[in-house]
């Protein structure tokens, strides 16, 4: 059975460089409904995202209903995307869950189970994460965004390739989307990024990149690379 099969979908999933190239920021969506087998299917890509430690340091909350849609597009200064998407995933970076015991031994069980970490490596790990993390001070937080960031691409080129479109957005005001989800009083926890999924109502081209010698260099960054 292949995944167009399994997940109930009229078409095969689009290969990665053809969703990497085709996926474009939607602006205008369709209000159509996501198939529940559909969002499932999503949220699985997206939780497979790799991860330091493999320590999954995030959190992704669904904003579905009308009332919280709204207010969520008010916190981000009106852009009705978000209103007009049947759902829209509010990416948190969790700084501090390294320190959840319960949580880590379930990961290594579940490692250990797959049998992709033996017990000789999670005493590694044991020995090395916990020290590593406190070193990070300040920067847990970048690193949990890090760590959300990965996953919220997951999703969007895991989306694409299912037929579903995307925007990422960074324009909104932290504290409101803090209190729309309720973690206004967590200063554990951070918003990464805001990204409305569901069936695009328009075409659009890229708007382009930059060419190879702008962004990738060799060995040392003025070394512009020139293949
Ligand atoms: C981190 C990030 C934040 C963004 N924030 C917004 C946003 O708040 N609103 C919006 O309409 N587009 C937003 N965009 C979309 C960019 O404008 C878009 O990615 C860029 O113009 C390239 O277009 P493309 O995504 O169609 O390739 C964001 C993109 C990224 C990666």
């Amino acid at each position: 059975m292949n995944l167009a099969e399994k997940t109930n979908l009229a078409t095969a999933p689009l290969d990665v460089p053809t969703a990497i190239m085709q996926r474009r920021s939607t602006r205008n969506f369709k209000t159509d409904p996501i198939a529940p087998e559909l969002l499932n299917k999503l949220i699985d890509l997206t939780i497979a995202a790799p991860s330091s430690w493999n320590l999954q340091s995030w959190h992704a909350v669904m904003v579905q209903g009308e009332a919280q849609k709204a207010a969520l597009a008010e916190a981000a200064w009106g852009q009705k995307q978000i209103i007009q998407a049947p759902v829209t995933f509010v990416f948190v970076g969790a700084a501090y869950i390294w320190q959840d015991k319960e949580r880590w031994q379930q990961i290594c069980e579940i490692a250990i189970a797959n049998q992709a970490w033996n017990e000789e490596f999670v005493g590694f790990l044991n020995n090395g994460m916990p020290p590593f993390q406190e070193g990070l001070g300040e920067k847990n937080r970048e690193y949990a965004i890090k760590d959300a960031m990965i996953a919220a691409t997951h999703l969007a080129l895991a989306a694409e390739s299912l037929g579903l479109a995307t925007c990422f957005m960074n324009g909104w005001a932290e504290d409101q989307v803090k209190q729309i989800i309720g973690i206004a009083d967590r200063d554990d926890l951070a918003i990464a990024l805001v990204l409305p999924v569901g069936y695009t109502d328009e075409e659009k081209p890229s708007p382009g990149r930059l060419p190879r010698s702008r962004m990738i260099s060799v060995g040392t960054l003025d070394n512009l690379y020139t293949g």
